[in-house]
């Protein structure tokens, strides 16, 4: 029996190399690399094995960048979002960010609630992207909201009220790095991790397709035995 990708998350490093390598400014390739999001998502979207993709376009440690950079990725997100309405609704799939959004401005909290709003009725791939995400915050934010509530805490509460519910089975990373990054850290708990040397912008559906038929191979135990 092979394994089913049910549920993928990309850590999509590289886009500043990729731009420098080219003597472009580090932006342009964050300008690609929208472009790959939307290859990959809708490659993902066609595999009827594929549930979930979780993409981590901005992490909580992302405001460290240089202000021109972060305004730039704010801005391409927002751009991207209103773009790609038509191809979330074409490809039936729905958009639910994870992180904490209260950080964004209120324009981009909007177009961020109209695109998760129109395509909530998409019945395909969930398409996650991760915005002002980090593991650490999600499990802060999860504790806080249970002490609240004054419940007896169980694996399922924790779960549930996590941004993601859902374990990753494939965790890929571009760019060359073997670190997590923060990402997913809960739902990572028994993903398979995968990392290629190749830098997001030039990150292709055949590359993706060759990782999840090596996924498929791989034995998950889940700390069992065979
Ligand atoms: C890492 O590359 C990538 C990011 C910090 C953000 C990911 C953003 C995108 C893929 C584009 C925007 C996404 C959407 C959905 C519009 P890096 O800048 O850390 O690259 P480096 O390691 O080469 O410096």
């Amino acid at each position: 029996m092979s394994n089913n990708p049910s549920h993928i998350a990309i850590i999509m490093d590289g886009n500043g190399r990729w731009a420098q390598a080219q003597d472009k400014n580090r932006t342009f390739g964050h300008e690609k690399g929208s472009e790959v999001v939307r290859t990959i998502t809708t490659y993902c979207a066609k595999n009827p094995e594929i549930d979930r993709l979780t993409l981590y376009a901005f992490s909580t440690e992302n405001w460290k960048r240089p202000k021109l950079e972060v305004e730039f990725l704010m801005k391409l997100l927002q751009k991207y979002l209103k773009q790609e309405l038509p191809t979330y609704l074409e490809g039936n799939i729905r958009f639910q960010p994870i992180g904490d959004l209260s950080a964004f401005s209120t324009s981009l909290q909007s177009t961020i609630r109209e695109v998760k709003e129109a395509t909530q009725h998409c019945t395909g791939l969930i398409q996650s992207l991760a915005l002002n995400y980090g593991g650490r915050d999600e499990i802060i934010r999860a504790a806080v909201a249970l002490q609240a509530a004054q419940t007896p805490i169980s694996f399922d509460l924790i779960s549930q009220t996590l941004d993601c519910d859902t374990d990753v089975d494939l965790l890929i990373r571009t760019g060359g790095d073997h670190r997590l990054s923060n990402f997913m850290l809960w739902q990572s708990a028994y993903a398979e991790l995968f990392f290629t040397d190749t830098l997001w912008p030039e990150f292709t559906t055949d590359e993706l397709e060759k990782i999840i038929q090596k996924f498929k191979k791989v034995e998950r135990r889940f700390g069992g035995l065979n």
